[in-house]
């Protein structure tokens, strides 16, 4: 007996995947899994051991020296790698595309795909990413995929950032753009929007908005049918 939905939630990078998914999981109660924080642990990791993130070989016996965990840390999910905090660490550009790039090799999603189903086990969870409702759970309870224009999702990360004169939002825009190619490219789970997902164009709406659209598809899944 399973304790609540699996609701996937799939989408490119910057589109609101992660504010989205922390909201309604400490709205339901239920688990908050980052799927893309692990790539980035393992990218964090390689960079640290001098791995090569484009050497499939080199990175499979350092997965074998890796745990990777998430603790509660002020009310917040931190992920922890080899027992240390790594929350801040991995949210670096240069991380985001060491992810991005760990993210495309079999030998890595294999290691991530079990430990990922485990967390999902007894229902309850929320897995944000971006082959969360096609690979990891071709069978989740409600798939979301969130989407926003690649201007938009510049202009949100660079006041995320706290508009930081080195920086512009054309660049921003570059580097999402760059990813996204990379992620919808890559031959092994491509990041791709789920056939049987509700789709959100963030683009035009507000937060609010968002999470009361979603609700009610959630409403729509809990309600016993007949
Ligand atoms: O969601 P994020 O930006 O933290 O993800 C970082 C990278 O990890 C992303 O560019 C691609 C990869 N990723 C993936 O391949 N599959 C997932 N389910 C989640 C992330």
């Amino acid at each position: 007996m399973k304790d609540g939905l699996i609701i996937t939630l799939d989408g490119p990078a910057g589109a609101g995947k992660s504010s989205v998914s922390r909201h309604l999981a400490k709205h339901l109660g239920y688990t908050y899994v980052d799927t893309g924080a692990m790539y980035r642990a393992i990218a964090l990791a390689a960079d640290r051991a001098g791995v090569s993130w484009d050497a499939p070989e080199a990175l499979a016996p350092l997965l074998k020296t890796l745990t990777i965990e998430f603790r509660q840390v002020e009310g917040d999910n931190h992920i922890f790698l080899n027992g240390k905090d790594v929350a801040s660490s991995i949210r670096t550009p240069h991380i985001s595309s060491g992810a991005s790039k760990v993210s495309a090799h079999g030998v890595v999603r294999e290691h991530l795909l079990g430990f990922q189903r485990s967390l999902g086990e007894r229902g309850g969870a929320i897995f944000e990413g971006r082959d969360t409702g096609t690979v990891v759970f071709p069978k989740a309870d409600l798939k979301l995929y969130i989407d926003a224009s690649s201007r938009t999702r510049a202009e949100r990360r660079y006041k995320q950032l706290g508009e930081p004169e080195e920086l512009s939002i054309d660049d921003l825009q570059r580097e999402i753009e760059t990813r996204d190619e990379a992620d919808k490219s890559r031959k092994i789970a491509p990041l791709c929007c789920p056939e049987d997902a509700v789709v959100i164009d963030t683009s035009e709406l507000r937060f609010d908005e968002v999470i009361q659209e979603i609700l009610g598809h959630i409403q729509g899944k809990l309600q016993p049918v007949g």
